[in-house]
This record gives C-alpha cells, sequence and structure tokens, in this order.
C-alpha cells in the first residue's frame, strides 16, 4: 500500500486527535524504522518513549511469539508462572523497600491506581502535584496534571487536586495538610521541556513526606525502566538517593505491548486488601512475556550503561555549539534548548530521515531514543543538525 492510501484510510476511520508526522512505518529493528515507501528512518524518538529495547529486539519477539503459542490470556483470578517471573524480576530491580507489584495496562491507569493506593494507605484525599508534569489523561489524572491545557481538557476536574512549583518545597510545604494523602511527581519533567530538579529538592521532599506522613509517588512512566541509565530515578543519584513509595511504570516496560505497573512499599501494599484494586488485562500472559523479556534485554545488552554513555557523548557532541542554550536529561531521556523555536529544527531533521520529539516548551527538541542506540547514530543526528 503506498503512503497515499495508508494516510486516506487512517484519515476516513480514525477520530483526528493526533498530530502525525507524513510517514507510514512498515517495520522497525532497533533504532531504525522503515516505512511504506521503503525509507530508513532513524528513530531518535523510541515511538514516544516506549521502544527501550530497540525496534522488535529479537529476545522479546521471541518471549511473545513464544507465550502467544502456549496461552494469550488470562485474567488474575488464576496464577500464572510468566506472571511471577515478571512481578519478581521487577520487584528485585527496584530499589528497597519497593517489593510489591500491581500490573495495569497503560502510564495513565498506572498514576491513578498509585492516588488510590496512597488514600488507601493514609485514609486521606489530597493530591500534591507540580506545574509542569503530566500524568495521563484519565479523570484522576488528568486532574493531577497542571501543564498547559489537559486540566481544561478534562473538565470536570476530581477534587482535591493541589498544584505546586516543581524545585520549590517551600511551596510544597505550604500546601500540604493533614488531609494530604500523597505528593506525586514527574522526578524529571518530560513533556515540560524535560526540567529537572537538584538531587537536595528530593531528600527535602522525602523527609517532609515521612514527616506529615504522605505518601510520595515517582511517575516513572519516562524515566523508568532504565532510561536514565538507572534502572530507576529513584534511588539513583540524581534523586539524592530518595525513593518514593510507590513508582508508576508503563511506556518502555512491554516494548511496546501495552503494560503498566505500579511498583510499592509493604508500608503501601499492606492496607490494600482483596478487590479493593484490579483490571481485566492487566498482568495477562502474553504482556507479561513481554515484560520479563524487556528487563531481560537491557539487563543482558548493558543497555543501562550505553544510555548513561549516549548522554555523555551528546553532551560533549553539543558542547559550544551556536544556538543551543543547554541540553537538560540524563541518559536516554534528552532535551536539546536552543535559542530559538525547535520545531524548525525537528522539521529539518524529519526530512534527514530523523526522528526526534518536541515538547510544550517551544525551544525544546526532545530525544528519547532506545537505549541501544549507538554513538555513530548520535554522531549523524549532530551532523544533520549543521546541514
Ligand atoms: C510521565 C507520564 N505519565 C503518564 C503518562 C500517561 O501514560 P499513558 O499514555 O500510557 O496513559 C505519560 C504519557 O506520556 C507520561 O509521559
Amino acid at each position: 500500500m503506498s503512503f497515499e492510501s495508508i494516510k486516506s484510510v487512517e484519515d476516513e476511520y480514525q477520530v483526528a486527535t493526533y498530530k502525525k508526522m507524513g510517514i507510514a512505518v512498515e517495520r522497525g529493528r532497533g533504532s531504525r524504522v522503515w516505512t511504506s515507501e521503503g525509507d530508513e528512518y532513524l528513530d531518535l524518538y523510541g515511538g514516544h518513549a516506549v521502544c527501550a529495547t530497540g525496534h522488535s529486539h529479537p529476545h522479546v519477539v521471541t518471549a511473545i511469539k513464544e507465550q502467544a503459542e502456549k496461552v494469550l490470556f488470562y485474567s488474575n483470578l488464576v496464577y500464572s508462572g510468566i506472571r511471577g517471573e515478571a512481578a519478581e524480576k521487577l520487584a528485585s530491580l527496584a530499589p528497597d523497600p519497593l517489593n510489591k507489584v500491581f500490573f495495569c495496562n497503560s502510564g495513565t491507569e498506572a498514576n491513578e491506581n498509585a492516588m488510590r493506593m496512597a488514600r488507601m494507605a493514609t485514609g486521606r484525599e489530597k493530591i500534591v502535584t507540580f506545574s509542569g508534569g503530566f500524568h495521563g489523561r484519565t479523570a484522576d489524572a488528568i486532574s493531577a496534571t497542571f501543564l498547559g491545557k489537559y486540566r481544561e481538557i478534562g473538565k470536570p476536574n476530581v477534587p482535591g487536586h493541589v498544584e505546586a512549583q516543581f524545585g520549590d518545597l517551600e511551596r510544597v510545604r505550604a500546601v500540604v495538610d493533614e488531609n494530604t494523602a500523597a505528593v506525586m511527581l514527574e522526578p524529571i519533567q518530560s513533556m515540560a521541556g524535560v526540567r529537572e530538579a537538584p538531587p537536595e529538592f528530593f531528600v527535602e521532599l522525602r523527609d517532609l513526606c515521612t514527616d506529615r506522613g504522605v505518601i510520595l509517588i515517582f511517575d516513572e512512566v519516562q524515566t523508568g525502566v532504565g532510561r536514565t541509565g538507572n534502572w530507576f530515578f529513584a534511588g539513583s543519584k540524581a534523586a539524592g538517593g530518595v525513593v518514593p513509595d510507590i513508582i508508576s511504570l508503563a511506556k518502555s516496560l512491554g516494548s511496546g505491548v501495552p503494560v503498566g505497573a505500579c511498583v510499592v512499599s509493604e508500608n503501601v501494599s499492606a492496607n490494600i486488601k482483596e478487590n479493593d484494586l484490579g483490571t481485566t488485562f492487566g498482568g495477562g500472559m502474553l504482556a507479561m512475556a513481554a515484560t520479563l523479556a524487556t528487563l531481560q534485554a537491557i539487563e543482558q545488552d548493558g543497555m543501562l550503561a550505553n544510555a548513561a554513555h549516549i548522554e555523555q557523548h551528546l553532551r560533549d557532541s553539543l558542547a559550544g555549539r551556536a544556538g543551543i542554550v543547554a541540553v537538560h536529561g540524563k541518559g536516554c531521556l534528552l532535551g536539546i534548548e536552543f535559542d530559538s523555536p525547535a520545531a524548525t529544527v525537528h522539521k529539518k531533521l524529519l526530512d534527514q530521515k530523523i526522528i526526534t520529539g518536541s515538547s510544550s516548551n517551544a525551544n525544546v527538541l526532545r530525544l528519547l531514543p532506545p537505549l541501544c542506540v549507538t554513538s555513530d547514530e548520535v554522531d549523524r543526528f549532530v551532523e544533520a543538525l549543521s546541514a
């Protein structure tokens, strides 16, 4: 099928809710995708931060195929070996004391469940989140999203959501009260333009939450599963070693098969009783095979070290370059801030068959490549910037 016929069918039958690039992707491998027209693109956007293991990683594909031959799905009403293995692997990689997993299907659902668990654990209702954070599009998650137009889209909002300023502990201190169940944050605000806070902010935030009996939630939908060069932002040097009570995950976790998860500490899980949470598809066998294989592939291929190396290589390559104000972020979650709108650069790169991402900061171009991206591929990107 030609691109034009693919486009016309999608445009006719899909609700027009996405701004699309003018290509149709047919297959992918590693950091490359090929289009309906046979063109090869370098994907530095990782299919929207999803394809951390690279497109169609052979280990993940084999695991999915083998599981599909056995059984595609049965719900949580039965036990499953592959579900147990995936939960055990995820819990073993998470920093202590996060040792229990609840599986669901997406990032927004992970955050909904994280907030619900915090309310159940504390018996309180209020949730504090930060300007610039994005947490998803279902009712509670969009009400927690103080970024651009999102809360407006989600009207009427769920009550009890309060905004604080990212990196400003005094503001958090002022809004946290005896009815606050949780403080939730994206530890690196990706969509806002890859905004970071210093480690001391996380350390002080952890202390405040502990002192006031408030659950701390890291939304690691983007930062988790190795993206920053550590398995999780939680517990990392950039977090000042801070471990929250809950981390929410999705995107990379299933290499493209929809999977979400909350990884929680015992003090949270002890408050969750039978039937308090649930989802039909969460923990299904196909999704669990993809999850386990994703974590194994990242480990076996040394992708955490590669993500850290790629960040350094890109920073070195862009140092002192005219027109670039700063490089933000960690590992393979990077934001290049230009001194003018990044849309022109984004388009110029796409014309040279390189896919990158925009952000809600007009001057920031986002890179969320697969964690297996190579230095040579980064060099191609850097050369294309000057072309
Ligand atoms: C930090 C963060 N949280 C939550 C979500 C929502 O995830 P999903 O689209 O899987 O519902 C996203 C999606 O972009 C995200 O970036």
